[in-house]
């Protein structure tokens, strides 16, 4: 079900299942680590279209990537086409290889700002915004919701205007921008989005398990499912669904993850990103609240791997 190539556009995805966007937690080494362990592609985390012409340090931490990132998918926020169309012609963008446009972040302040979400109540400027993303020639894809709330359902209609607009692909979040991160996600409607287009639809929402996978596939009918928060728990199962051979354990990934945002980020970065991850492998283990509060104090990197060992080197 889940080993499937698929193309976007002109580009092949090794697998079916995606990583999603998660702010604050889809930097480039947890993105290398999905890669490998057989996402079929992974995004940065959401980045203002229009900050990137300030050319400032936290938008290229963001964007950082390099070679070692086989595919290289960005995320954009915005609500302002002519800002998308400089960004993706901008040169900190060339290198990324697939332009995601967030449509579906709940925020209160990212949908005053009439970004994110506030874009599936707009309709004709979400297209223009795909449409100006469409003019570079790169293979761009939508992230959206199924509406703003369950009397505003406007998926069908929505998911049509992708399609025309120029999307290669659309991942639904099978929620109303009104039932943020919680509840059943309605699957009946990502179904319809399925049925409406003929390009890959992908499924998202409360996916928290092999189980939950499958069954998403099979309530959905879509093309394949995006991981959001459980890829964070748990990246091991991208390995599981896609039956890529793995012989990593928690333990493993995240001495390895470590090693790689102390090459590329500060200490006090490096230690950040650590301990979320850390904290959020830790979230299902039985007998392990014991060792949150050393985590959250701990204030450097030997200290840190010192503790990773603790924790996660015996059992896991
Ligand atoms: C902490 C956090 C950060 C998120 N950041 C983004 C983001 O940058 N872009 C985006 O499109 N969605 C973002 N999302 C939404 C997720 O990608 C996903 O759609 C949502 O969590 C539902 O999937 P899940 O139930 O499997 O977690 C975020 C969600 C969370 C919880």
């Amino acid at each position: 079900m889940f080993q499937k190539e698929i193309m976007i556009g002109g580009i092949r995805l090794r697998s079916n299942v995606l990583m999603a966007p998660l702010a604050g937690y889809t930097c480039f080494p947890f993105r290398l680590m999905v890669e490998r362990l057989g996402a079929g592609s992974a995004y940065t985390e959401m980045v203002s279209a229009d900050a990137l012409k300030y050319n400032d340090r936290a938008t290229s931490k963001l964007l950082f990537t390099d070679e070692r990132e086989k595919l290289k998918c960005v995320q954009l926020l915005g609500s302002n086409p002519a800002f998308f169309e400089r960004a993706v012609k901008s040169e900190a963008l060339e290198k990324f290889d697939i332009i995601d446009i967030n449509m579906g972040c709940p925020v209160p302040n990212v949908v005053k700002a009439g970004e994110g979400c506030a874009l599936m109540d707009d309709i004709p400027r979400a297209s223009r915004i795909i449409e100006a993303c469409a003019r570079s020639g790169k293979t761009v894809s939508v992230k959206c919701r199924i509406g703003m709330n369950r009397h505003k359902i406007v998926i069908e209609e929505f998911a049509r205007m992708c399609e025309a607009s120029g999307a290669a692909m659309i991942t639904v979040h099978g929620r109303t921008r009104d039932m943020m991160y919680d509840g059943e996600p309605l699957y009946e409607y990502i179904r319809l989005a399925k049925k409406s287009v003929r390009i890959p639809v992908f499924a998202n929402g409360g996916i928290d398990s092999k189980e939950k996978a499958a069954e998403t596939m099979k309530k959905t009918g879509a093309d394949g499912i995006m991981l959001a928060r459980y890829g964070f728990e748990n990246p091991l199962i991208f390995a599981e669904l896609t039956n890529t051979e793995c012989n990593e354990t928690k333990y493993s990934l995240i001495t390895e993850q470590l090693d790689i945002a102390q090459e590329c980020f500060t200490e006090l970065d490096a230690l950040t990103y650590i301990k979320k991850l850390a904290s959020y492998f830790l979230k299902k283990l039985p007998g392990t609240k014991q060792y949150k509060p050393g985590l959250y104090k701990c204030g450097n990197i030997p200290e840190l791997r010192a503790l990773l060992t603790d924790i996660f080197g015996g059992a896991c």
